[in-house]
């Protein structure tokens, strides 16, 4: 067993939500956070590019307590690169984390590991917290190769890391199996992965770093996740664009963390 950490849940909004969608689902959970705050979970939103700036906004002048992210930047500071955003841009309002390497980005728009080696660099260099994303296919875990594969992607990001850069780095672990999907991982699978996870990172000293997992988390599943598996939060996609649900899985870890482990 490790030292239980302040839980965090990230809500990946993906390619949903326009600006108007996205204040109200803010403003939504600004409400259910004052009637019922989560004293104990650290909460962060992820919204498209373009709607940073009005949920930022919102957050801010709202007092709500929850952090905004980006899903995605560029590993570049700056320069000729068409329909990319920097992190500089993203620091001027005030994203405080980025997801780094999400399967989707991985697969769908050809992020190879080095990218996102040189993409979590960036990131960090500019003090903004990185949520790197690791998960192998069905097929790796058909042949029982998940460890493996799981070891090299986060050797391959994290090795060699500046140490004035590790107290900013979260890990998530989402099997690619399981997202989207309605397919959870058993607890079991999750809490096998968690403590590998651990202790690959313990080896490149970051023992420190929060590991969450994500995959059809939902309302339902979320409290024996967080109860059984060892983790310390969820990257949530499709349930965090309901407020209800997304409160559901915050208040599922800070319950769970109010005195349960
Ligand atoms: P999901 O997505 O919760 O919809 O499975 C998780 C993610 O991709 O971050």
């Amino acid at each position: 067993m490790t030292t239980a950490k302040k839980p965090l849940v990230i809500g990946n909004w993906k390619m949903n939500l326009d600006y108007v969608e996205a204040v109200h689902l803010g403003q939504q959970l600004g409400v259910m956070l004052k009637n019922k705050p989560a004293e104990h979970t650290d909460i962060v939103v992820a919204p498209p590019f373009v709607d940073i700036r009005s949920v930022t906004s919102i957050v801010e002048s709202e007092r709500i307590p929850m952090d905004v992210g980006a899903q995605h930047v560029s590993a570049h500071d700056n320069g000729a690169h068409t329909g990319e955003v920097s992190i500089s841009m993203l620091k001027r309002l005030n994203v405080q984390w980025v997801l780094v390497g999400h399967s989707e980005r991985r697969s769908m728009y050809a992020m190879t590991d080095e990218v996102v080696a040189a993409t979590l660099r960036t990131v960090a260099k500019n003090g903004v917290k990185v949520v790197l994303c690791v998960g192998e296919a069905l097929s790796v875990r058909e042949e029982d190769g998940q460890n493996e594969f799981i070891s090299a992607q986060l050797h391959s990001a994290l090795e060699g890391l500046d140490e004035n850069y590790r107290e900013l780095v979260t890990v998530a672990y989402e099997p690619i199996w399981a997202i989207g999907t309605g397919l959870t991982a058993s607890t079991e699978q999750v809490g096998e992965m968690t403590s590998h996870i651990r202790s690959v990172l313990f080896k490149l000293s970051l023992s420190e770093a929060r590991v969450l997992y994500g995959g059809s988390v939902n309302g339902d599943n979320a409290s024996s996740l967080v109860a059984e598996s060892n983790v310390d939060g969820f990257l949530v996609g499709g349930a965090s664009l309901k407020a209800d649900s997304f409160m559901t899985i915050i208040q599922s870890c800070d319950e769970c963390y109010d005195g349960k482990r």
